[in-house]
């Protein structure tokens, strides 16, 4: 049994069913469904005794004490967040709150657990803590990628918070002796990626019609990776990377935003044209930029694969490809999301975190489609 946080939302959902689809261990899912988490997502598990959701957050130390104790897992692995970066810079108490204190509460749940476990168990219990390559800061045009090596230089609310968290489980190994592993990976694309985020935000507003907003002058620099690539990193290092290690994870794809745009601009215009002939690409519009935007991420991803043999599976034509049908054949998840129509449902179909905790079978029942 693995514990899974936050896998209900973009790469937690993704990494879920990649899991159950490749392995007969059960996985708990912890996610407290903030705006971010769809149970939409885990459709395809529905049902399936090896997936036990639980609403809840990762701050409820009390609920995180009776997971362990009950489920008893051999591994955690740590998606939940707060994500968007746009977000972060208009309301950061959020981040604190779920990044920081949140990671806090489920390293300390971790150490109660583990350190009662009998010796073989807790030399092989794990913490993988998901992070991001944004905990590193910005690149200069002519800089080497982000290595395993280089400083923190968190530059917005969002990174400073996961900064600071992989600093606590960094703290957690080195103080207590907790088994931790650490990931920074890149920008990840792909289903179930929620469209607040610049490629499905693109694909579902080109779409409908909308303004495409890139930011500034859409020259910033991100390296992109396909979600199910970074999944199969995440297991890689789970299975096999070093207590205490950190590795970057990234797809080699440096490209700026504005190309972006423009790719997914030219997909659309192959497989869904506009009525009226035109491009997608005249719905460009270049807003205002991000405060505080950073200008470049790349990852040097050479220690996972030379250490782990982990590489990622699709390019970036492939992926976005895979990505741009995604969407055009999911209409209704999308529909649910823009119209807040997910949120009624997780409400109809789920008791609130408390009475979860006190009813955990009623919870599993209706997991399990009863
Ligand atoms: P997301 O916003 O899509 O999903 C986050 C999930 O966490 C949601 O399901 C949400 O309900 C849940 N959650 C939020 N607060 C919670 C709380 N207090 N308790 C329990 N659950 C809570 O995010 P994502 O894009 O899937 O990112 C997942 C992780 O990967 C994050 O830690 C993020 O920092 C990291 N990451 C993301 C990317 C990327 O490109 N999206 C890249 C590198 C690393
Ligand atoms: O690098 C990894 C990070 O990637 C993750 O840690 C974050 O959780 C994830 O959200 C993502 O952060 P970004 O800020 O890079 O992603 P976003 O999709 O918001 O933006 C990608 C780039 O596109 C960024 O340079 C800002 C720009 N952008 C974004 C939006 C939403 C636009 O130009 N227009 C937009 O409307």
């Amino acid at each position: 049994m693995i514990l899974v946080t936050g896998g209900a939302g973009f790469i937690g959902a993704n990494f879920v069913l990649d899991w159950l689809a490749a392995s007969s261990e059960p996985v708990v899912n912890l996610d407290k469904l903030s705006y971010a988490g769809n149970l939409h997502n885990l459709d395809s598990v529905r049902g399936d005794a090896r997936h036990v959701f639980v609403q809840g957050d990762i701050c409820d130390a009390a609920l995180l004490e009776r997971l362990f104790a009950g489920h008893q897992p051999r591994a955690v692995v740590h998606f939940a967040a707060e994500s968007h970066v746009d977000r972060s810079i208009h309301g950061p108490q959020d981040f604190i709150q779920t990044n920081i204190v949140g990671s806090f509460r489920l390293l300390e749940a971790a150490r109660g657990y583990w350190s009662r476990l009998p010796a073989d168990a807790r030399a092989a219990f794990r913490f993988l803590q998901v992070s991001t390559d944004e905990v590193y800061g910005t690149l200069a045009p002519a800089e080497p990628a982000f290595s395993e090596t280089r400083g923190f230089e968190p530059n917005s609310p969002y990174s400073a918070s996961k900064a600071a968290s992989d600093h606590l489980v960094r703290a957690w190994q080195h103080t207590y002796g907790l088994p931790v592993l650490t990931t920074h990976c890149s920008n990840n694309y792909g289903p179930y990626h929620f469209p607040e985020k610049l490629i499905p935000l693109t694909i579902v507003n080109a779409l409908a019609g909308r303004p495409l907003p890139v930011y500034g002058d859409g020259l910033q620099v991100r390296d992109w990776l396909y979600v199910r690539d970074h999944c199969s990193a995440v297991r890689c290092v789970l299975d096999a990377g070093q207590p205490g290690q950190t590795y970057n994870v990234g797809g080699g794809n440096e490209k700026p935003n504005i190309e972006i745009v423009h790719t997914v601009c030219a997909l659309l215009d192959e497989l869904r044209p506009r009525a009226d002939g035109q491009g997608y690409a005249c719905q460009i519009t270049h807003v205002r930029d991000r405060p505080g935007h950073d200008r470049r991420y790349a990852v040097d991803a050479r220690k996972i694969e030379r250490e782990l043999g982990w590489r990622p599976a699709e390019t970036f034509a492939s992926g976005i490809r895979k990505t741009v049908q995604w969407y055009l054949e999911h209409a209704d998840w999308v529909a649910n999301v823009q119209t807040g129509a997910y949120r009624d449902w997780v409400q109809t179909q789920y008791q609130s975190a408390e009475s979860a905790e006190s009813a955990p079978s009623a919870r599993q029942a209706a997991d399990a489609g009863a």
